[in-house]
């Protein structure tokens, strides 16, 4: 059972959930975790100009994701920075890209999620994963979210991300915060979730 886990980050956020994600869906006994990223579409200019290639750099050594790969899994969870409310460009392009696979149903029945990281508390983490869906049920996929049963969801003790519809993290306005231990149980929860019910579905 195969789980791949595609991201896209700019300054790490997303990154760090993603390793939280690929660490939950290991915990699923017999299954092989995946951890790839989008294709990059702006120059190493443009990605200096906006102060991140210190934090491409660490991410370096993961490899880029092809099309091709999709097929290969039984589950696929995406992580995207919010754009203006919606997943970024890198992902939409790459998303764009899939749609031989579209044309021969190669992602129907696939476990789909989505997990996302916004700047502001209310900068649309839950309308970026809930457009993303629309995606991934064109493709015919399950979708699959981070249910109530993560207690985490819960608290209101502190500044949290997170909704039924995935894990999320709040960067703040000059990405100076990093997930917060409860974004990060969440994003392990939501891991270990779809590897669970994806080993369900391949019996
Ligand atoms: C063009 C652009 C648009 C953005 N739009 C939003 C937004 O609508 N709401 C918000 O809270 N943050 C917004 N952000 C901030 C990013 O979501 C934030 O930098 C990202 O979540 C950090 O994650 P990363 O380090 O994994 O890239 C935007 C950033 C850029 C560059």
């Amino acid at each position: 059972m195969k789980v791949l886990v595609v991201f896209y980050s700019m300054y790490g956020h997303i990154y760090r959930m993603a390793q939280a994600v690929a660490d939950g869906a290991k915990d699923v006994p017999g299954t092989e975790v995946v951890l790839r990223r989008v294709p990059e579409t702006l120059s190493d200019e443009i990605l200096g100009k906006m102060g991140a290639l210190g934090a491409q750099k660490a991410m370096a050594h993961i490899p880029v994701c092809t099309v091709q790969e999709l097929p290969e899994a039984d589950a696929i969870i995406f992580g995207t920075p919010t754009r203006f409310g919606n997943m970024c460009g890198q992902m939409r392009q790459f998303l764009d890209a899939t749609g031989q696979l579209w044309a021969k149903g190669a992602l129907v029945g696939k476990v789909g999620s989505v997990f996302a990281s916004s700047a502001t508390q209310h900068g649309g983490q839950e309308s970026t994963i809930l457009s993303f869906h629309t995606t991934l049920l064109h493709q015919g996929m399950v979708v699959v979210g981070l249910p109530y049963a993560f207690a985490g969801q819960m608290r209101i003790d502190e500044l949290t991300g997170c909704s039924p519809y995935g894990a999320s993290t709040i960067t703040g306005g000059q990405g100076q915060r990093m997930p917060s231990e409860n974004e990060l149980d969440a994003a392990r929860f939501q891991g270990k979730h779809v590897a669970a019910i994806a080993a369900k579905l391949a019996r």
